[in-house]
């Protein structure tokens, strides 16, 4: 009978999980018990702080919901999501555009419009267009890239958030043309705070954080042969954009409208935005995206 102390049992754990035979798994269920314990002992957690953080994690899976998703809230404001979406751009065989977070509010189910269709449902303020090209890393045009966005109202709330599952408005899916271009219109999105009536906005209160992301467009693009890019593009302009609660702004994803005599739609103000799709290696579907309610659902 071996007597554990606060190492030995890190050691205990680790013997006992070494027959796990999906090599994967074992690297992850590995590293996951060493830097458990490691930050146990770091901060030489009591029982009542291991308890309280027990009762934290209870209470963001009581806080999931098909339209919210707080695990997925909790690995952004801890900036986890940020340094997966890195990891997996570093990864890639040739650099596209950058990735951003996903985010809880995404749906597989937007409406597909034509291109040149107005995403906002009912625009109180004057619409922008938002248009330019999908491309492969070397400029080659994706004819029939699948381009999905969404975004918050001019109010600062996505649909998810003010009707639920019944209905979408300020999302849409796209195909763009055979030379690689789509174009849209819509209304400028308002930079918003993210969800703080859970378990997750009462630690970033807790942290005296201000919770807002600054203003920002989401996209998921696809090819055919693509790594699919989940991106968003953040307005400059914003006054958050150097302080996002969720760490998804960088500098290659800051744009801002202007009056554009290149813009499809004459008279309005544009954004102009080329996106590149990195190749996908052989056997990499690309495919990253997911819809939050899924989890939900699989139970
Ligand atoms: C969003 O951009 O929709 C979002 C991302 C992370 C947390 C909350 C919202
Ligand atoms: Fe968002």
């Amino acid at each position: 009978m071996q007597d554990l102390d606060e190492f030995t049992a890190t050691d205990a754990a680790l013997e006992q999980m070494a027959g796990t035979p999906n090599a994967r798994l074992k690297e992850l269920g590995d590293a996951a018990v060493r830097h458990l314990h490691a930050f146990a002992r770091e901060v030489n957690l009591t029982p009542e702080e291991w308890l309280f953080g027990i009762q934290f994690l209870t209470d963001i899976g009581k806080a999931c919901t098909p339209v919210r998703q707080e695990f997925i809230l909790l690995s952004d404001v801890l900036g986890l999501s940020a340094v997966v979406n890195a990891l997996h751009d570093k990864k890639a065989r040739e650099l596209g555009s950058q990735s951003s977070l996903l985010g809880p509010f995404y749906r597989e189910d937007a409406p597909e419009m034509p291109l040149g269709a107005s995403i906002a449902a009912h625009p109180s303020v004057e619409e922008i267009v938002v248009y330019g090209r999908v491309t492969s890393n070397d400029g080659k045009p994706i004819a029939g890239a699948l381009i999905q966005v969404w975004q918050t109202s001019e109010h600062g709330l996505y649909d998810l958030q003010t009707h639920g599952r019944d209905g979408t408005d300020l999302r849409a899916n796209f195909r763009a043309d055979a030379q690689g271009r789509y174009h849209f219109r819509t209304v400028r999105p308002l930079g918003y705070s993210i969800p703080m009536d859970g378990p997750v906005g009462d630690m970033v209160k807790a942290q005296q954080r201000h919770g807002f992301r600054p203003s920002h467009i989401h996209f998921l693009i696809g090819g055919e042969g693509y790594r699919e890019l989940v991106t968003a593009l953040y307005f400059g302009d914003d006054e958050h954009i150097d302080s996002d609660t969720v760490f998804g702004v960088s500098g290659s994803l800051v744009v801002n409208s202007a009056e554009d005599t290149n813009s499809p739609i004459p008279g309005l103000r544009a954004v102009h935005y080329d996106f590149r799709l990195a190749a996908a290696a052989p056997g990499e579907s690309g495919r990253v995206g997911a819809d939050p309610s899924k989890l939900m659902a699989a139970e």
